[in-house]
């Protein structure tokens, strides 16, 4: 454990059931009159921005919608919102949604001020200069991106970049678990796995991890866990919602600092080139990664089992620490109705070695894991969640 450490976070949150009737007080406080709001269509018909939305018109703030924003996000939505933006004098952004709102939105706030080229700010600590206020409003619990510096946008037709920056972190942020309660079980189960997911390789990350990231890795996990199966059969329980938007925030802040690893390799090339869900692409090879760190990860795999087992915790000796978690993954995914194998998802096995040599691009990632993955290991994976 480092003795020494740098910790980054939003510094405003605001948590709570209907909070986001708080979003016109956070406006004003950074001084935005005219904020923009990055979000979807589905968000804009399932009525979830009208609490926002009028809080803010009460008080004389003048927001634009702009519900553009697809999944994986190409760069064509950022330079939409953006002539968007200019045209309604915008001079504040809120990202209102899942992870593809809030990372167009981050990198948005940075395009609204100054001249920097999008194509220079790929890589880490690349974007200079400042950005417009940033708000950031989940309305799912998982992606955590509402506390991170990272923004993973779709470059090429089957390519993704991050932007990595101390700069796309939030002003503020609302969790209201009220955005949450009309989430498709799909997505509430995806989505609470990929959390738990940040969490388990923020605590496992060979670089910067830190006694700060570990105390909200444990917790995510413990929120997360404990209630997962709770907001999948209730879907409007409350209590249960809020812990789960809380938890996954947790762990984003963890993995904001103590960065993700080899599930998150592995899994964008999935996301990349089949546009499956990005919870589902880590549950997807969640299980194997964890087999394959068992050698070199499973004294910290070890102290996550009472965590996430509580109770239920088998007997194992440490060795058996990725197995039991590795277990306990592919059966909450059955449990959950997420598909298990790769097969299941259509992919074919001559892609594979494809998806492997893709992965390894993914260096920002890998140099994090507790093991060295090399191509032929990440093809072994590959053929192990087959
Ligand atoms: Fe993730």
């Amino acid at each position: 454990m480092a003795s020494n450490f740098s910790f980054s976070r939003v510094p405003d949150v605001h948590v709570g059931l209907g909070s986001t009737g708080q979003l016109a007080g956070v406006a004003k406080a950074l001084r935005v009159q005219a904020p923009i709001i990055i979000t979807d269509e589905g968000i804009v018909d399932l009525g979830l921005l009208n609490t926002s939305v009028s809080s803010l018109t009460a008080t004389g703030v003048r927001p634009t919608v702009f519900s553009g924003v697809v999944a994986d996000p190409p760069e064509s939505i950022l330079f939409e919102a953006l002539s968007t933006a200019r045209k309604n004098g915008c001079d504040g952004v809120i990202g209102f949604g899942g992870g593809s709102s809030m990372d167009v939105a981050k990198v948005l706030s940075v395009l609204m001020v100054g001249d920097q080229k999008l194509g220079s700010m790929y890589g880490v600590d690349k974007v200079i200069g400042a950005r417009m206020p940033l708000i950031q409003i989940p309305t799912t619990a998982g992606t955590g991106s509402e506390a991170t510096m990272v923004s993973v946008i779709t470059t090429g037709k089957t390519t993704k970049a991050g932007i990595v920056s101390r700069t796309l972190l939030a002003d503020a942020v609302i969790l209201d678990a009220r955005l949450t309660f009309g989430l498709p079980p799909s997505i509430t189960a995806a989505t609470g796995i990929d959390a738990m997911v940040h969490a388990i390789e923020s605590f496992t990350s060979v670089r910067l991890k830190n006694p700060m990231s570990d105390f909200l890795a444990l917790k995510a996990l413990r929120l997360l866990s404990t209630n997962i199966r709770t907001v999948m059969h209730q879907s409007d329980n409350a209590e249960a919602r809020q812990a789960m938007l809380f938890g996954a925030m947790c762990a984003g802040e963890a993995f904001a600092n103590a960065p993700v690893a080899a599930v998150h390799a592995l899994a964008y090339p999935l996301g990349g080139n089949y546009h499956i869900p990005h919870g589902l692409t880590n549950s997807l090879v969640l299980p194997h990664v964890l087999r394959y760190n068992s050698p070199q990860a499973d004294e910290l795999y070890d102290q996550l089992v009472p965590v996430i087992l509580g109770a239920d915790r088998p007997y194992a000796d440490k060795k058996e620490s990725a197995l039991v978690l590795a277990e306990y993954f592919t059966k909450l995914a059955k449990e959950l109705g997420l598909p298990t194998t790769l097969q299941q998802m259509n992919i074919s096995k001559y892609d594979l070695p494809r998806l492997a040599k893709e992965a390894m691009t993914q260096t920002r990632l890998l140099i994090n894991n507790p093991r060295f993955v090399s191509e032929k290991d990440a093809l072994k994976i590959y053929q192990q969640a087959f």
